[in-house]
């Protein structure tokens, strides 16, 4: 059996359990890039402050290269004795070069290595799934495109309330989802400094650079305290927050698509290429990527309350306990692109019913508010014309008809102030026409919405 890495005090080896129980090289393997990465920036920091020579230096680089193409090729042998990553690299470049790798670790602990490693996978992360959502405002932007003009029942409370463009609905996604790319730049500065350095949590006395180790990998700057740089998780928080809003916006994009492809709304169908059947109903053709969409979402909002209630107990600096929060991490970042690469797919293989919604479109009195503003328009204080268009509505539900069915005679008999211009405000074409206010779902706010995506985006 071989001796471990830290084995200087211990008689013992750790029992098979313990072993299997404490090992995390089986998941955080998907760290060693940014292991190797970090482990060339240390090297040559510590040659160029007198620490190792350049030859020690060199045979080192030379033997991560080798390490990283071997693991790159599936040839790399990780073993569970070694614990980790960290371990499993170093222990291999020392069984690989011998004695310059034993100076490696000078001044570096697996406490700022680990963290410095996950601050620059998250880093790498945050650009991917960034990329997805440009992807998924664009296959919206588009979808809008291809529905000009088409008119959709705008819901509270699912119930019906007034009309809306699908354009305008569908940039209404767009928007939330630029403020999750906002959260992830946002939390990826507020990420990008470097714990290297802070070796176990105190610093040491050796003579290193950590201005050198955090410019070659690309940090904003060392952070200023060694105890907080090896303590937080914060930005991991930080990160799966973000995805957790992220999940919840497509959630109830999901949400609102499944309902819309249901028989009873059947404002929308997703094309065979992304739905399923039944293995009984042979009628079947189900929106199950969205319903996927709107249940994946639980687990990135269980991803982060795991690491929530796993960090809330722990005394300050390193604590074995954070080992834990890898799982969490990686599953919340590729579920996370899972969901958001779906979505832009459903995008781009849905069609809208436009014979299905017009025909549904009158029911509801979405015109109410409309006629109400009418009566604003003609002197009348909101709260009245409320009322007056109350009980015009209430004339058509009892006879089943619309507002636009209602005669003038009959209007007038609510009220005398009705005019035969009324019926320019009647209907649901109408009714949309007269929305101008800044954000509105008129014609020309939504146009103007519109061209500000896609010049951002430069669609054509
Ligand atoms: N595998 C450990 C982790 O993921 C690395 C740091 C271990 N440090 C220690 N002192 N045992 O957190």
């Amino acid at each position: 059996k071989e001796a471990k890495l830290w084995g200087g005090r211990f008689e013992d080896s750790v029992t098979a359990a313990v072993e299997r129980f404490s090992e995390s090289v089986s998941f955080d393997k998907a760290l060693y890039k940014q292991d190797i990465m970090g482990s060339r920036a240390h090297a040559q920091m510590l040659a160029h402050q007198g620490l190792m020579t350049a030859s020690d230096r060199d045979s080192i680089l030379h033997g991560l290269d080798e390490i990283e193409r071997q693991i790159d090729s599936g040839e790399f042998a990780w073993r569970t004795d070694r614990e980790d990553v960290h371990m499993n690299i170093e222990a291999a470049l020392t069984d690989m070069i011998g004695e310059p790798a034993k100076k490696l670790h000078t001044a570096r602990s697996r406490n700022d290595q680990v963290v410095t490693d996950l601050r620059l996978w998250c880093r790498e992360a945050i650009d991917k799934i960034v990329a997805s959502l440009r992807q998924l405002q664009v296959a919206l932007i588009r979808l809008g495109l291809e529905n000009k003009g088409l008119i959709v029942p705008g819901y509270t409370h699912l119930q019906r309330a007034q009309p809306v463009l699908l354009q305008h609905l569908l940039l209404s996604y767009v928007e939330q989802l630029e403020r999750d790319v906002g959260r992830l730049v946002d939390c990826k500065d507020r990420m990008n400094f470097c714990p290297l350095g802070a070796c176990a949590l105190a610093g040491t006395g050796l003579p290193i650079d950590r201005f050198l180790t955090s410019d070659a990998l690309g940090f904003t700057a060392p952070m200023r305290n060694s105890i907080d740089a090896v303590s937080d998780r914060d930005f991991v928080l930080e990160f799966l927050s973000a995805n957790s809003i992220i999940a919840v916006h497509l959630s109830r994009l999901g949400e609102e698509w499944v309902l819309w492809a249901s028989e009873e709304f059947g404002f929308l169908s997703p094309s065979d290429s992304v739905s399923t059947g039944s293995s009984i109903m042979p009628q079947k053709k189900n929106p199950d990527p969205m319903e996927l969409v709107r249940g994946k979402s639980a687990r990135i909002v269980g991803d982060l309350m795991s690491l929530l209630v796993l960090c809330k107990g722990l005394p300050q600096a390193y604590n074995r306990d954070l080992q834990e929060d890898k799982e969490p991490l990686f599953d919340s970042v590729k579920t996370v692109q899972g969901m958001l690469e779906v979505t832009t797919e459903f995008a781009q293989n849905i069609t809208f019913n436009r014979a299905r919604i017009q025909k549904v479109l009158p029911a509801g009195h979405l015109d109410a508010t409309t006629l109400a503003d009418y009566l604003v328009k003609k002197g009348m204080p909101f709260r009245t014309s409320h009322e007056i268009v109350g009980k015009c509505v209430a004339l058509c539900v009892a006879r089943n008809s619309q507002l636009c069915d209602l005669t003038l005679d009959e209007l007038r008999e609510v009220h005398p102030i009705f005019e035969e211009d009324v019926y320019d405000f009647l209907g649901v074409e109408n009714s949309v026409k007269k929305f101008s206010s800044y954000g509105s779902t008129g014609s020309e706010c939504v146009a103007e919405q519109l061209s500000f995506w896609i010049s951002k985006f430069q669609i054509d």
